[in-house]
């Protein structure tokens, strides 16, 4: 599939089908009803904007009493570098103390965007804290840290699809595509 240029001009090649992302969705929503079963003080915190749509599926599949709120943190700019700088641009609505709190990322790369918001809500004192992250790029890992669990462990390549940028476009693809740069 050809897209219109940023700057250079790219194509973006299916990777990880929209029936894949759901069979997986569904059963990490499995294991995490069966991890949090009896709690009835579970809050999902989705970290913008990469993981709405993960989120959106992520949830209906827990079948529990559960909770919404984000957070939106930033570490990239329009490129397809990251920065170690992360800043929170906008907070919880809601308290987490005492909570059952499970993080919902989108991508771990570097690990930095991870690891300044585990220590964020580590220190709000959440009964406990756990991190789903649809995708894992661990050869990118710049810092120690490891999500409780992971939809798909990938090599590194820039994806964009469900839910995730490139530029802030392509969020709206139902699949996880590669972007490539031809010669
Ligand atoms: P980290 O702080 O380097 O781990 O970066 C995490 C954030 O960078 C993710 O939440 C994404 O928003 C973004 N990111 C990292 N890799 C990719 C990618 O391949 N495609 C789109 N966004 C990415
Ligand atoms: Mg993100």
């Amino acid at each position: 599939m050809t897209q219109t240029p940023a700057e250079r001009p790219y194509v973006i090649d299916q990777f990880i089908s929209a029936k894949a992302i759901a069979a997986r969705v569904e059963a990490l929503g499995a294991e995490i009803t069966a991890h949090y079963k009896g709690s009835d003080r579970l809050v999902v915190v989705g970290l913008l904007r990469g993981s709405f749509m993960f989120v959106a599926d992520l949830m209906r599949e827990i079948d529990l009493p559960v909770e919404v709120d984000f957070l939106e943190a930033s570490s990239y700019g329009n490129a397809t570098h990251s920065s170690k700088e992360v800043r929170i641009l906008k907070d919880l609505r809601g308290e987490i103390a005492g909570r059952d709190v499970l993080v919902v990322e989108d991508i771990v790369d570097s690990g930095f965007t991870l690891s300044h918001v585990r220590r964020l809500l580590e220190s709000r004192n959440p009964a406990r804290l756990e991190v789903c992250a649809l995708l894992d790029k661990p050869s990118r890992r710049e810092i120690e840290v490891q999500a409780t669990w992971t939809g798909f462990t990938i090599p590194d390549e820039f994806v964009v699809g469900y839910g995730l940028d490139y530029a802030q476009r392509h969020r709206n693809l139902p699949f996880i595509g590669k972007v490539r740069f031809p010669e």
